[in-house]
């Protein structure tokens, strides 16, 4: 009896622990599956290109708790100067419902890509709210827009359309 108890109880334990280790673990799996799911889209939704510092230029390998904090890198065009924000900070400031409704009418300057945003599905955009809420709260804020006709005065790139010369 006394070993069946011990069993069982040793199970139970190994299960919490394995949940535990998931869940604050290495970003690779967690107890909730959104959260996984989120971290997914992120990746592959090309988020962290423009809001995580670093990331495209040096081909995603940034470590997991910058990710998303936002860029100062610049991107100039004909908008005028626009800076990826930090998604954590702007995240931290809604709860899921408000994400869900934020990102059905999201309408930003260029590059962000906000009509895909719009396009995703709810228990997507649910994944993204609990993934970006399940890193750590991160304050940093990027610098604010430039109108167009003034020099940002910061690190940009440059995205204006040109039509090729005519021979
Ligand atoms: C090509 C670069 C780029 C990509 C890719 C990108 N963003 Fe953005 N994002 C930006 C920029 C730049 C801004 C700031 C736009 C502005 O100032 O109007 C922004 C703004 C936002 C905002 C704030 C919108 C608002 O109206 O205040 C949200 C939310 C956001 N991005 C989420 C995402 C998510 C989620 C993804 C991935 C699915 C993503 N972005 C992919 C560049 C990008």
């Amino acid at each position: 009896m006394h070993w069946i108890l011990i069993g069982a109880a040793t199970a139970a334990f190994g299960v919490a622990c394995f949940f535990e280790m998931v869940a604050g673990g290495d970003g690779t799996m967690h107890a909730d599956p959104l959260v996984d799911r989120g971290r997914y889209l992120v990746t592959i939704g090309g988020c962290n290109d423009c809001h995580t510092p670093g990331y495209a230029a040096k081909a995603g390998d940034v470590p997991e708790d910058r990710w998303l904090t936002g860029d100062t890198l610049g991107f100039s065009g004909p908008w005028g100067t626009t800076y990826p924000v930090n998604l954590r900070r702007l995240l931290g400031t809604m709860s899921e419902e408000e994400w869900v409704r934020f990102a059905r009418h999201a309408q930003s300057r260029p590059p962000m890509p906000w009509f895909n945003l719009r396009a995703m599905t709810e228990r997507d955009l649910r994944a993204i709210h609990r993934y970006v809420r399940s890193l750590p709260p991160d304050d940093r804020r990027v610098p604010a827009f430039v109108p167009p006709g003034t020099e940002p005065a910061t690190a940009h790139i440059v995205m204006t359309p040109r039509q090729p010369r005519r021979r």
